[in-house]
């Protein structure tokens, strides 16, 4: 094992932005010839734990072990003890013991942390509420593969900014040198967390290139963007008694077909789905051309097969 084992992906943070990159090279390289990985993690077992529901991240996950020779255990928090007879702690601990990786959909940073602090194998955060590092990924394929490069690009993110994809699109764009705008109701209690405006303004240092901006205005976040991204107005776990109150405060930050034409003219439009039509995009935003939010679905696949690899093998793995 290298000196750096285990890595624990707990935001995109994690990586470092030649890891992203040698995750997005191998990642071009899986999906251009699968059959070429097919040994990659041979008798290899993920452990995929969930405590929130999920459909592209298990059905990815699950998919890219078995194309990679290996095995994923599916495991819902619901069927353990943990939380009530069994703690973070030794679960880390035992599970270590059996499998070689793990990813977790829990649904606090603290769990993740307390995961990654005590597995002797590496993490993967699989959505908590500070980041979506497997989305990351996925996404950054999905704009290289569109537009070739990504220096100098420019992604509005609209709507609710108190939200892991927005943490974690911030800190992507910091770590490779593009520029984020974010923009929703902070007035409204949408803000984004102090800790994440100071973590991006280090990787910022650290990286150069890029830059970030937080904005109440919807216009000038989508102003001649590259890139507009918007999620879901309603994330996993919040009640449904918020509703009213919370689409009443982002509405004004719905995509439509009007928000896309202030943006670039050869502009792409992404979601990380589950989206509704009409909530935080129109239907014709959502299936309009511009949209590319199956190839980002497709992205999860080839991705975090590129990720796992490296995190078992080691990011020296000959690609
Ligand atoms: N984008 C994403 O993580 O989707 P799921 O919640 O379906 O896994
Ligand atoms: N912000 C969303 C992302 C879903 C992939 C949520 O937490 O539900």
């Amino acid at each position: 094992k290298s000196a750096e084992y285990p890595v624990h992906v707990k935001t995109i943070g994690s990586l470092s932005r030649q890891q992203i990159l040698k995750v997005m090279e191998l990642a071009k390289n899986m999906k251009a010839d699968p059959h070429a990985y097919t040994s990659a993690l041979k008798n290899r077992t993920l452990l995929a734990l969930f405590e929130k529901p999920s459909l592209r991240t298990r059905v990815s996950l699950e998919t890219g072990m078995t194309q990679l020779g290996g095995h994923c255990i599916y495991y819902a928090l619901a069927d353990s003890p943990l939380g009530k007879k069994e703690s973070i702690l030794d679960t880390a601990k035992v599970v270590s013991r059996y499998v070689d990786v793990m990813t977790a959909r829990l649904k606090t940073r603290q769990a993740i942390e307390e995961l990654a602090e005590n597995a002797t194998i590496p993490v993967v955060n699989a959505l908590d509420d500070y980041g979506h590092p497997c989305q990351m990924l996925a996404d950054f394929l999905t704009i290289i593969e569109h537009y070739g490069s990504y220096e100098g690009m420019k992604l509005a993110f609209v709507g609710d900014c108190q939200n892991n994809m927005t943490y974690d699109l911030m800190r992507l764009g910091c770590i490779m040198g593009f520029h984020v705008t974010v923009a929703g109701p902070a007035d409204k209690g949408f803000n984004v967390e102090w800790s994440v405006v100071k973590e991006c303004e280090k990787l910022l240092e650290e990286n150069k290139g890029g830059s970030f901006k937080i904005s109440n205005s919807k216009d000038e976040a989508v102003a001649g963007a590259n890139i507009v991204y918007c999620d879901s107005w309603m994330s996993y776990g919040i009640p449904q008694d918020e509703r009213q109150e919370r689409f009443k405060a982002l509405m004004p930050y719905q995509v439509t077909g009007e928000t896309m034409k202030l943006a670039d003219k050869g502009a792409i439009f992404m979601n990380c789905l589950p989206a509704v039509r009409g909530e935080e995009q129109t239907a014709e935003v959502l299936d309009g051309p511009q949209s590319v939010i199956y190839d980002q679905a497709e992205n999860r696949l080839h991705a975090q097969k590129a990720l796992l690899t490296l995190l078992v093998n080691g990011f020296d793995y000959k690609l």
